[in-house]
C-alpha cells in the first residue's frame, strides 16, 4: 500500500522539493512552493512511457453510445437559488458559494438544507467556523423549512469530516467553510493554498464516490476573487458568487461557472430578520423609489436573462482637488472614466474640474456595457442640474453602450429591456435603436418632446 508523503511543488515552474523554502530552487521565484501529498510511486512502474505494468486498459465508447439520462435535481426550495443552479442541485455535484464575510452564505446554505430536510432529504451541515450552538441560534431565526432538524457537526479536521460523510452518506452536505477545514497530512495552516486544494480535492473524491452533493462555502478576498487557489474553480462543477454590500438591502447570487446550467441567471435577495427573502419585484421597488431629481435616471439592466430596472444616480460638484474625485459604487470605475471622457469629447460636457460621484441605488452592482448610457445621462443631468423625466412625469429610462467615437451601440436583449420599461409605464426609452450618438441621446433626454424638463432651483 502506498503511503502518502508530503512534498512541495513550485506553482511557477513545477519544480518539486522535499523541504519547503521561501525561494524555489528551480526558478528562483519567491513564495511559490505549495505543499502537496503524494502517494509513493508504485514499484511496478516501468521506465518505458511511465505506465504501470498490469494497469487496467479502458475501452473507449463513442459519445452517441453514452447514456445521458435526464438528471433528477434536488430543489433547495429557494426559487432564485434553484434557477441560478440551473434547476436545482445535481446529485453528486460540487458547488462553491463565494462571498464576503457577513453577506449571508451561512444563512442561505442553512435555509437550503432546512427546505431539503423538510422535503425528506438526508443532509449534513459541517461547520468549521461556528459552534453548534451558534448555528442553532441562526437556525432559530429562519422561517420556512425545518432548520432545527438539520444534522450538524462542528469540526475542523478534514479526516473526521470525511469519515462522517462516509458513515452518514447525506444527499446534500454543506461545508462552511473550505478555508477553515484542515488536513493533518499537510503542515500549512488552514486556508493556505495547499490546504484549500487538499481539502477540496479530498471532499470531491468522497462526494463523487458516494454521490453526495456538496455546497462548499468559500471566502473571497478584497478584490472579490475566491480566496485560495484558482484551481478550486477548475475542480468544482459550479461557482456561485454572492455579491452586494453588507450594509445595503439587496444581494445577488450569480453563477460564474456552471457545468449543469447557464451562467446567465442571477437571483436577487434581501436580508431580513428571519433570513434571506427572494426579491421578485425588484424593478417595481426601484422604479417606485426613483427620485426623479437632477442626477437620477432609470437603467433597463439585465440580471442574467431577466430584465431589471434600477435607478442610477450621479452628483457633480466643483472640485478643489487635482485630479478631481471619481467615486463610483456599483459600476466598474474604468468604465465610468470612459463614459466621462466620451461625454466631454462628444457631447460637450467637460467635467475636468468637477468631482463626480456615481451610484447604483440599493447596493446593486451592474456589470454590463448596457449601463454606459445611464451613467452618461445621470452625470449630464447632474452637471446641468436638470431633472430628466419621461411621459407623465415618470422617471426617464435608458440603456445602451457608448463607443469611443461617441456612437451608441446596441446591446443584448433590447426587446426584453423595452418590455420591462413599458410594463412600468416608462416611455419613451432612450436607447441605441432610436438614437445613434451620445449627442443625440443627450439632446433627446433634455428635449421637450421627451416630456417635461423641470429646471431645478
Ligand atoms: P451569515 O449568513 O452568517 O453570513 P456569512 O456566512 O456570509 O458570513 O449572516 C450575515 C449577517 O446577516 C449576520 O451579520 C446577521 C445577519 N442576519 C440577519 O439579518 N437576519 C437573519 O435572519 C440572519 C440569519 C442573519
Ligand atoms: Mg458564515
Amino acid at each position: 500500500m502506498a503511503r502518502p508523503t508530503s512534498i512541495h511543488v513550485c506553482s511557477a515552474c513545477g519544480h518539486e522539493t522535499a523541504r519547503w523554502a521561501g525561494r524555489c530552487p528551480g526558478c528562483g521565484e519567491w513564495n511559490t512552493l505549495v505543499e502537496e501529498t503524494r502517494a509513493q510511486p508504485s514499484a511496478a512502474r516501468s521506465k518505458l512511457g511511465g505506465s504501470d505494468r498490469g494497469a487496467r486498459r479502458v475501452e473507449p465508447v463513442t459519445l452517441g453510445a453514452v447514456s445521458a439520462a435526464e438528471q433528477v435535481r434536488l430543489s433547495t426550495g429557494i426559487g432564485e437559488l434553484d434557477s441560478v443552479l440551473g434547476g436545482g442541485i445535481v446529485p453528486g455535484s460540487l458547488i462553491v458559494i463565494g462571498g464576503a464575510p457577513g453577506i449571508g452564505k451561512s444563512t442561505l446554505t442553512t435555509m437550503a438544507l432546512a427546505n431539503l430536510v423538510a422535503a425528506g432529504r438526508r443532509t449534513l451541515y459541517v461547520s468549521a467556523e461556528e459552534s453548534a450552538a451558534q448555528i442553532r441560534l441562526r437556525a432559530e431565526r429562519l422561517s420556512g423549512g425545518d432548520a432545527l432538524a438539520i444534522p450538524v457537526i462542528a469540526e475542523t479536521d478534514l479526516h473526521a469530516v470525511l469519515a462522517t460523510l462516509e458513515h452518514e452518506r447525506p444527499e446534500v452536505c454543506v461545508i462552511d467553510s473550505v478555508q477553515t477545514l484542515h488536513s493533518r497530512e499537510l503542515s500549512g495552516a488552514a486556508g493556505s493554498v495547499g490546504q484549500v486544494r487538499e481539502v477540496a480535492g479530498e471532499i470531491m473524491r468522497v462526494a463523487k464516490e458516494l454521490r453526495i452533493a456538496v455546497l462548499l462555502v468559500g471566502h473571497v478576498t478584497k478584490e472579490g476573487a475566491l480566496a485560495g487557489p484558482r484551481v478550486l474553480e477548475h475542480l468544482v462543477d459550479c461557482v456561485l458568487q454572492f455579491e452586494g454590500e453588507r450594509e445595503r438591502t439587496y444581494r445577488t447570487v450569480r453563477a460564474t461557472k456552471n457545468r449543469f446550467g447557464s451562467t446567465n441567471e442571477a437571483g436577487v435577495f434581501e436580508m431580513r430578520d428571519n433570513g434571506l427573502v427572494e426579491v421578485l419585484d425588484a424593478s417595481a421597488r426601484f422604479v417606485g423609489e426613483a427620485t426623479r431629481a437632477p442626477g437620477s435616471v432609470v437603467l433597463c439592466a439585465m440580471e442574467g436573462s431577466r430584465p431589471l430596472l434600477v435607478e442610477v444616480q450621479a452628483l457633480v460638484s466643483s472640485s478643489e482637488l487635482v485630479p478631481p474625485r471619481r467615486v463610483v459604487s456599483g459600476f466598474d470605475r474604468n468604465r465610468v472614466a470612459l463614459v466621462l471622457a466620451v461625454l466631454g469629447r462628444h457631447a460637450g460636457i467637460g467635467l475636468g474640474a468637477a468631482d463626480v460621484f456615481v451610484n447604483v441605488v440599493g447596493g446593486m452592482r451592474v456589470d454590463e456595457p448596457g449601463a454606459d448610457l445611464a451613467v452618461a445621462l445621470a452625470v449630464m443631468s447632474a452637471a446641468k442640474r436638470v431633472a430628466l423625466t419621461g411621459s407623465a412625469g415618470r422617471p426617464l429610462a435608458c440603456f445602451g453602450e457608448l463607443g469611443l467615437t461617441g456612437e451608441l451601440r446596441t446591446v443584448a436583449h433590447a426587446e426584453r429591456r423595452l418590455a420591462e420599461a413599458r410594463k412600468f409605464g416608462l416611455t419613451p426609452v432612450i436607447e441605441p435603436e432610436a438614437h445613434r450618438t451620445i449627442k443625440g441621446a443627450v439632446a433627446s433626454a433634455l428635449g421637450p418632446q421627451q416630456g417635461t424638463v423641470a429646471k431645478a432651483a
